[in-house]
């Protein structure tokens, strides 16, 4: 048989050669690509075909192997794809799937964010201030005396123990840089993290959140803050209920007032929440003294204003009926998942 034939016959051996799974595959590669194989008995003989037909019999062999070689490589990537395939086949597409979890606000956003939108809507627009904070802005400019007990090692951070940087002890020192930038009329309202040396416990912490608001204008009246809150609380609490205000006393407001709520938890019957009072307490309030305005270059002949501030825990564990401030900060999952809204 002259080695064209050869040649002829082994490509239809190749082009009949069944490969049907991984073992075959193998068979085939053993007889016509590796070295051993038939093809390079082939090419042993074609080292004695005469120089003149060297051109013609290279090109059939040529061939022949490109042949093998393709049919190898396209019956591999069949039968891998193949096995892929099945691999995913042994899945039971009818178990049920891991649902998606979808993360949950937390409460104090809800709550802040509740706020915010009921004071937005009645005009008022936020403010910022800084977490460090200078000593005139958190304690002088409010009318703190010099040996106010608040400015005390035990209430304050101070920066680097330096006694005129602090942290933020209360966001009414937001009211001065506003009053101190702008001109009334002023309508703010400010959230924010403030801090005190407090040891913590289920109801003191070190940091917390206040949500602080100030209106200055000609003829601002106590009877506007009260209304204010008014609506503010039947927004928060429901229509039903109602505030009363009891004298109290800040350095930065006179009159100055603390605010409670009718307990919408026991329709002011009584209960553990609001300790078998019927209210509970949730802000200080007053009009903005005098001194604070002329702190802030504000004529206090020409101008009054309203200042309340409230602490965010406090209303939403008044609202959720949470006993311990340490769950806000403690990050387990059973707690934070209660608050999704849907
Ligand atoms: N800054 C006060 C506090 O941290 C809360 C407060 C009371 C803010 C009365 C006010 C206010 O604006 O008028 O306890």
């Amino acid at each position: 048989m002259s080695i064209e034939q050869q040649i002829t016959r082994q490509l239809e051996e190749v082009n009949h050669f069944a490969i049907t799974d991984a073992a075959s595959l193998e068979d085939f590669r053993l007889r016509f690509i590796s070295k051993k194989g038939d093809l390079s008995d082939l090419f042993d003989l074609f080292k004695q075909v005469p120089n003149e037909q060297k051109k013609q019999v290279g090109q059939l062999l040529n061939a022949l192997k490109a042949a093998a070689e393709n049919k190898f490589r396209a019956s591999k990537e069949q039968i891998e794809a193949h096995a892929e395939n099945n691999e995913i086949s042994d899945f039971d597409v009818s178990l049920p799937t891991v649902p998606n979890q979808f993360g949950a606000l937390h409460p104090l956003t809800i709550v802040g964010q509740e706020v915010m939108d009921i004071f937005t809507k009645m005009g008022f627009t936020l403010s910022e201030g800084p977490e460090i904070e200078t000593d005139w802005n958190n304690f002088s400019a409010l009318n703190f005396a010099d040996n106010h007990p608040a400015r005390d090692m035990q209430d304050t951070f101070f920066v680097d123990k330096n006694p005129d940087i602090l942290l933020r002890t209360h966001t009414s020192s937001v009211q001065i840089r506003t009053m101190t930038e702008q001109k009334p009329p002023i309508r703010i309202l400010s959230v924010g993290r403030v801090f005190r040396n407090e040891t913590i416990s289920a109801r003191a912490h070190c940091m917390f959140h206040q949500i602080e608001g100030l209106y200055v204008n000609t003829k601002v009246s106590f009877a506007e803050l009260k209304q204010t809150l008014l609506h503010f609380a039947k927004e928060l609490f429901g229509h039903k209920v109602q505030i009363r205000m009891r004298p109290s006393y800040f350095p930065f407001t006179e009159p100055s007032a603390e605010v409670d709520v009718s307990c919408s938890l026991c329709h002011s019957k009584g209960c553990n929440v609001c300790k078998y009072t019927g209210w509970l307490e949730i802000c200080g309030a007053g009009m903005v003294h005098p001194n604070v305005l002329k702190n802030c270059g504000i004529d206090p002949m020409q101008y009054t204003g309203f200042a309340f501030g409230m602490g965010i825990e406090r209303i939403v564990m008044l609202k959720y009926n949470i006993k311990d401030l340490r769950l806000y900060t403690e990050n387990d999952i059973r707690f934070l998942r209660q608050f999704k809204i849907s």
